[in-house]
């Protein structure tokens, strides 16, 4: 965690909850946490719940993301919800998680067509990058990180380039692969190196310093504190866990207590 940038902790809910579950899911997350200033909690429910909650939440303890998008603002595209509908509900989104990338088939095109979309909307984009099981037995990894970065972000303009955040989830640590392994705080932060350096390389050291780094893959209550304190890492995107109340919560107090 770094005395600079701010920590996220960010929920991905994937396609879990009704509505109604979300909501009262919020509910008890408010009873338990407390805000501190310097962690931001992210939630992000499935679509249909955005808007309810938008209206439920207390921003000042949890901000909401979308989990996706749809890059162009408005038309005839069937199915899908834009950066301008989301506006004024989420401050943030997900963009090109390792689900989307592969059972949806999305490239990084359409990655980077999101992030653009989501910057013109003033949300910020939370941009997923990680190598698979293949492409790290091959030492595949940083040309993977490499590729994804440029293939995300080359349409964000300079001045905007800092107001990326990155997840680092690599594909064969996330909780929804099949035979997930855990990655070792040395593996994360050699990643989370390489990411900085690309982004140095791509955008300049003031960019790189600037971005937050996040990590995401079958991260709970046992493993947080670790990867929080694995160097250049700026806080957690968390899958399973953050559907477990107590779970979600132990994070939250794990990330304060390092924090302070
Ligand atoms: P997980 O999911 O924590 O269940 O591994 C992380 C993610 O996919 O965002």
């Amino acid at each position: 965690m770094s005395d600079t940038r701010k920590t996220y902790i960010i929920a991905n809910w994937k396609m879990n909850f009704t509505v109604g579950e979300a909501s009262l899911f919020l509910k008890k997350l408010s009873d338990k946490i407390t805000p501190a200033r310097d962690i931001q909690i992210i939630l992000a429910p499935s679509t249909i719940a955005l808007q309810p909650l938008s209206l439920q939440v207390n921003r000042r303890e949890f901000k909401l993301a979308a989990q996706n998008l749809y890059h162009r603002d408005f038309g005839a595209f069937t199915g899908e919800t834009s950066a301008s509908q989301l506006r004024g509900v989420v401050d943030y989104v997900i963009i090109g998680h390792s689900e989307r990338r592969h059972i949806f088939g999305e490239t990084d095109k359409d990655i980077r067509e999101k992030v653009a979309a989501s910057i013109r909307n003033n949300i910020t984009p939370i941009l997923c990058v990680g190598e698979t099981d293949d492409e790290r037995n091959f030492g595949e990894t940083d040309l993977v990180l490499y590729d994804q970065l440029i293939g995300g972000l080359s349409e964000v303009a300079a001045e905007d380039i800092s107001k990326v955040i990155i997840a680092y989830e690599p594909v064969w640590a996330i909780s929804s692969s099949k035979d997930a392994k855990l990655a070792s705080p040395e593996e994360v932060s050699d990643a989370v190196r390489r990411i900085r350096a690309h982004l140095a390389h791509l955008h300049g050291e003031k960019a790189a310093k600037a971005i937050s780094i996040l990590y995401g893959g079958s991260v709970s209550p046992s493993s947080a504190g670790s990867y929080l304190m694995t160097e250049g890492v700026d806080g957690l995107l968390i899958g399973g866990a953050s559907l477990i109340a107590d779970q979600f919560t132990d994070i939250i107090n794990i990330s304060k207590g390092l924090k302070s």
